[in-house]
């Protein structure tokens, strides 16, 4: 048979997270009959209920005649201009909605078709394009630039750097191991962190911004997680806050995780107005843009109290939760580990009694339906460590806690 396929898809495999969630629920049954049903610690998913308020306008909306045609890729005028005053209110980076904003169906969709533009395609692996990605760091990054017929590079993010290398280092090492510099494109960055929930300093933006720069290539910041934090005094950044952010810097967000808006799938990028007009032309012959009531319910929410209030108490409950999960683990006999200021992930090592961290997330889940994913996922720097996402109840986390226990998974 003709082979139809093309290399670079056939190289990639299902995304781990619904590989895990396929895992999970074939064993549920056998799980469920030991009292051990699956409680999933893995998506970044919330599991409360989005804000009522953006319900309310998203209801009146659909009785509305005259809204449901195709929008734009890049998005109706309103929409990009609430994008313009919320970065304005939270940030205090100005934007021009007609230029340096596009909406986005959900970040992943962006960040996959954002590489697309970047990367000349081709299978001889000597002369890939190159993207510098976190590592460990969110898993699909890797697979989209596969996709896209390129190749990464990884930027070590280790407990010695504080989780913000010195990129100079990565770029000598780069070369030393062959790589070209013409063939790199652009840098990913992504704080707070998935998976770790690091967070980034302002001198650590501006490096990243100057190494940019001096290189001359784009800087992709991925902010999905920027207003999940639990410290009022210690925000996290964008990067256009900074100078020479637009020159070189295109920056992501999602509704998906401050508004617990996951399967709406929306978002959008801001930034350089070349790259984020490129992406709109690129869009234009995939999609035709958000469906308009929900970016007339997303751009409610983005400037009102309601979504502010929304916001700021699921991160109390977060911090709530977070706590009961730390002190479960110490209890557990874990050493310290980093606990981060923002998101809900929390990044442990495995106990040394097992080989890899595949190894201890199988037996997590086979003994106790604990769902977590093996660090290993999140790239080579993630061996050893294992990754959950504390996104279930309060109760749910004791649960966790008291099965590990009474199945022997102390440190
Ligand atoms: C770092 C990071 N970026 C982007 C996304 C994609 O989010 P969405 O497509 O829902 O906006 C995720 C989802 O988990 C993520 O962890």
């Amino acid at each position: 048979m003709k082979e139809l396929f093309n290399d670079y898809v056939k190289s990639i495999s299902t995304y781990i997270m619904f590989q895990i969630k396929a895992k999970a629920n074939a064993l549920k049954p056998e799980l469920d009959k030991r009292n051990r049903s699956p409680i999933f610690l893995s998506m970044g998913a919330p599991t409360e209920n989005p804000p009522q308020y953006m319900f309310d306008v998203l209801k009146q909306e659909l009785d509305k005649t005259g809204v449901h045609s195709y929008s734009t890729p890049k998005g109706e005028k309103f929409f990009l201009e609430a994008i313009a005053k919320k970065m304005k209110s939270r940030f205090n980076v100005e934007l021009d909605p007609a230029t340096e904003i596009c909406s986005l169906l959900g970040s992943k969709e962006g960040l996959a078709n954002f590489i697309r533009i970047l990367i000349n395609p081709t299978t001889d692996k000597e002369n890939q394009e190159v993207i510098f990605v976190p590592d460990p760091g969110y898993a699909s990054y890797g697979q989209m630039i596969t996709i896209a017929g390129g190749k990464s590079y990884p930027v070590p993010l280790t407990p010695q750097n504080n989780y913000m290398p010195d990129l100079d280092e990565v770029w000598d090492s780069y070369i030393k191991e062959g790589g070209k510099p013409e063939k790199v494109k652009a840098l990913i960055i992504n704080y707070p962190n998935n998976p770790l929930g690091a967070t980034a300093t302002r001198e650590y933006y501006k490096h990243c911004i100057e190494f940019c720069q001096k290189h001359k290539i784009l800087l992709m910041s991925d902010a999905a997680y920027a207003d999940l934090y639990f410290d009022e005094n210690d925000k996290p950044f964008s990067i256009l806050e900074f100078e020479g952010g637009k020159d070189v810097a295109v920056e992501f967000f999602s509704f998906s995780k401050p508004y617990a808006m996951t399967g709406m799938r929306a978002g959008w990028i801001c930034g350089n107005k070349e790259a984020v007009g490129q992406l709109a032309v690129l869009k234009s012959t995939i999609d035709n843009g958000l469906y308009k009531p929900l970016q007339t319910a997303c751009a409610a929410i983005l400037n009102s109290d309601e979504g502010d209030r929304y916001t700021y108490e699921a991160n109390v409950r977060l911090k709530k939760k977070q706590d009961l999960f730390v002190q479960g683990m110490k209890k557990l006999g874990w050493p310290e580990f980093y606990v981060p200021n923002a998101t809900f992930y929390l990044w442990m090592p495995i106990p040394p009694r097992y080989k890899s961290s595949q190894e201890f997330t199988d037996e997590l889940l086979e003994k106790s339906g604990i769902v977590a994913v093996p660090g290993d996922a999140y790239g080579k720097y993630g061996e050893g460590f294992f990754r959950v996402s504390i996104v279930c109840s309060e109760e749910q986390i004791q649960e966790c806690i008291n099965r590990m226990q009474a199945d022997g998974f102390t440190y």
